[in-house]
C-alpha cells in the first residue's frame, strides 16, 4: 500500500479560484498506474479549498457566514474530487470518494469505510475538507494530516506528497534563485508561503512527514511535473526530498 498526496499547488493554480490543473494531475494518474499498487489517494484543495475558506473566516466559530462558507468549501472540493476521481477512472483506476466530512466529527474519527473499499480494490480518494472541530467550531482538515491519520492505520510501505516544488529547500526556492534542495534534512530551513493557505503550507506539511517517520515509515515529496521520478524512489537518482 502507498499513501499519496496530490497538493493543492500541482492540482489546481493556486491563486485562480476554481482552476483544475487537468494535464498535470493526468500525468500524475499515469505515473501512479504503473506502480501497480495498492493506493489511497488524498487530495489538497488549493484554489478549490483556500480562497473561500479565507473569504468565510474559516476555520472559525459557528455563525451564519462560516456556515455558508463551510457549504461553499465542501461543495468546491467535492467538485474537485470528481474532476480528480474521473481521471483515475478513465485511466483504468476505479475509485470511491471518501468526504472526510463524513468521518470526522469532533474528536470522532472513524476511517473503517476505507478498509472495506480498500479491501474491494476500489481506490479510496479522500481531500482536505472543512468538518466539525466541535459543536461550536468548524474546522479545516488538511489532506497532509489525513496522510498521517490514515499512515496510522494501514502502515503504507511509504507516503508521497506530489507538490510544485522538487522538495523542501533551504529556503523558498519561489522566491530565491539560490535556495538549495535538500534530499533529506537534517539542518533547519526557512519557510515561506506565498499563497495564503488556511492550512499551514510547507511548514505544516513537514511537521506531518515528521510525524510519519516516527511511525517508521518514509515520506517523499516528490515534484508533481515529473511525477515519473517515483520510479526512482529508493535509488540513488532519486530527485527529491525524503524523511
Ligand atoms: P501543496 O499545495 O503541494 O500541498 P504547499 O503549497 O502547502 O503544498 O507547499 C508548497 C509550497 O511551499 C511551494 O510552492 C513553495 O512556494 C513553498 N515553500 C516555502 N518555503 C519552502 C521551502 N523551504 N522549501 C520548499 N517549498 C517552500
Ligand atoms: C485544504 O487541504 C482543504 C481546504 C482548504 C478545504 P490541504 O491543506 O491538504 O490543501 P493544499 O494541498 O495545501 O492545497
Amino acid at each position: 500500500m502507498i499513501i499519496v498526496k496530490l497538493g493543492g499547488s500541482i492540482i489546481t493554480e493556486k491563486s485562480r479560484y476554481k482552476s483544475f490543473n487537468k494535464n498535470n494531475t493526468l500525468n500524475i494518474v499515469k505515473q501512479l498506474k504503473k506502480l501497480n499498487s495498492k493506493l489511497i489517494i488524498v487530495h489538497g484543495g488549493g484554489s478549490f479549498g483556500h480562497i473561500k475558506s479565507k473569504e468565510y473566516n474559516l476555520p472559525g466559530p459557528v455563525n451564519n457566514k462560516t456556515l455558508e462558507g463551510m457549504s461553499i468549501v465542501h461543495n468546491d472540493m467535492t467538485e474537485l474530487n470528481l474532476n480528480i476521481s474521473r481521471i483515475f477512472n478513465d485511466n483504468g483506476m476505479h475509485n470511491i470518494s471518501i468526504p472526510p466530512s463524513s468521518c470526522i466529527f469532533g474528536g470522532n474519527k472513524n476511517y473503517d469505510i476505507f478498509s472495506k473499499y480498500s479491501d474491494m480494490n476500489l481506490i479510496p480518494v479522500t481531500f482536505g475538507d472543512v468538518y466539525m472541530k466541535d459543536e461550536k467550531n468548524i474546522g479545516i482538515y488538511s489532506g497532509d494530516n489525513l496522510v498521517y491519520d490514515l499512515s496510522r492505520i494501514f502502515k503504507p510501505d511509504y507516503t508521497v506528497f506530489f507538490s510544485d516544488v522538487d522538495g523542501i529547500y533551504d529556503k523558498n526556492p519561489k522566491k530565491y534563485k539560490d535556495a538549495k534542495l535538500l534530499n533529506s534534512i537534517s539542518d533547519s530551513f526557512q519557510f515561506e508561503n506565498i499563497v495564503d493557505d488556511v492550512t499551514g503550507g510547507i511548514m505544516n506539511k513537514y511537521n506531518i512527514m515528521k510525524k510519519i517517520s516516527s511511525l517508521g515509515i518514509k515520506s517523499y515529496i516528490i515534484n508533481g511535473l515529473f511525477p515519473e521520478r517515483i520510479m526512482d524512489i529508493g535509488s540513488s537518482e532519486f530527485i527529491g526530498t525524503v524523511i
